[in-house]
């Protein structure tokens, strides 16, 4: 649509006007692929001057299009256009990685390209860390049960089974006895590994009682009082939703659990504006976050919240206890 009266003045202006005003690198390329037009941002991002860009070709940014087979490809694209993921290389050598539109377009029956390319460098940059984080996480998870597995139910079923020897030999009621202290002892260190990796059975339980059984068997000894509020509609998400949500209140509350020497907890899970509201809040020694903004089990928080396109604001200073308040988009049946 064009409600300007046809100028081809006033055309090129405007035309000028969108080119440079424009955050994304746009540029047209002839059908060889040599540069013809670029804006500001194209100029900032490949850091060449303008008389530098008249004499380049698309493959001395982009190695991928290598002269004249790939040109070839980019003939054969639909009148829609394509969208794909490219590297570009800059004047000095840095490789940035692009969101790249493009789309051809016929001037005098010849054939030509308008490309607009945004640079996802650090967005690309920041998910790979957020990846390492998560295998990370989950390699020293798994290191850590195979030594509970090792060190502790290994020694502890080879005590019973000497004891048991001994038992055969001597006959001791005493020693038989203590064979059972001892396989008692492996049946609950096994239940316990078991339930930092057993996956909770929402589809059947629900996110309420799942977490109120984590919270009740993770704290055996009623160390912490809890209050776990959960209020919104489940059938509307997701499983892989309420996993993430169960999961991250795992995160939290071993922190709370280990670090905290909190008294109180509050869980509260509930939809209002709009949103899906996921608040842990303890009572605790507190912490500085501006310290602890890298450290392993909050980067798997944020990832978990990153996944779902939620917020998550950690709140805390030392003395002051803790507030992890988390966001969501709310689900709703039509979606
Ligand atoms: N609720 C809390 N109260 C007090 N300090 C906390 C709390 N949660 C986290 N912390 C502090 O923040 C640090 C970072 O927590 P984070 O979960 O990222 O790592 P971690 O618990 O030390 O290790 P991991 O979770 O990988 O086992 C903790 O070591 C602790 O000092
Ligand atoms: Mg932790």
């Amino acid at each position: 649509m064009n409600k300007f009266k046809e100028d081809s003045t006033h055309n090129l202006i405007r035309y000028k006007m969108l080119m440079n005003t424009s955050q994304d690198a746009i540029h047209i390329v002839d059908k060889l692929g040599n540069l013809l037009e670029w804006n500001e941002a194209f100029k900032k991002h490949l850091g060449y001057t303008d008389e530098e860009l008249m004499h380049l070709n698309i493959v001395d940014w982009d190695k991928k299009w290598t002269r004249p087979d790939k040109i070839e490809l980019m003939h054969s694209i639909s009148d829609d256009g394509i969208s794909f993921e490219a590297i570009h290389t800059t004047k000095q050598g840095i490789e940035k990685s692009v969101d790249i539109r493009l789309n051809k377009f016929y001037e005098n029956n010849e054939l030509f390209f308008y490309s607009t390319a945004r640079d996802i460098t650090d967005q690309k940059k920041l998910q790979k860390e957020l990846k390492k984080a998560v295998i990370e996480g989950e390699e020293n998870e798994k290191r850590s049960i195979s030594i509970e597995l090792h060190e502790k139910i290994d020694q502890v079923l080879t005590g019973a089974k000497i004891f048991l020897s001994l038992y055969e030999k001597k006959g001791d009621r005493k020693l038989f006895n203590e064979t059972l202290v001892l396989l008692d002892e492996s049946i609950n260190k096994i239940r316990d590994l078991s339930h930092v990796v057993a996956l909770p059975n929402l589809k059947d339980t629900g996110l309420e009682s799942s977490v109120l059984l984590f919270l009740k068997q993770i704290d055996e000894n009623n160390m912490i009082n809890f209050r776990l509020r959960v209020n919104f509609k489940e059938e509307n998400y997701p499983l892989d939703f309420k996993t993430n949500i169960y999961r991250i209140i795992q995160e939290a509350y071993r922190n709370v659990l280990t670090h905290s020497k909190a008294k109180h907890v509050d869980i509260v899970v509930e939809e209002s504006n709009s949103m899906l509201k996921l608040h842990i809040i303890d009572d605790g020694i507190g912490f500085n976050p501006a310290e602890k903004i890298d450290t392993l089990g909050f980067t798997k928080i944020k990832t978990r919240v990153d996944v779902f396109n939620g917020v998550c604001i950690i709140d805390s200073m030392p003395g002051k206890g803790c507030s992890i308040l988390i966001e969501f988009p709310m689900y709703n049946s039509k979606s």
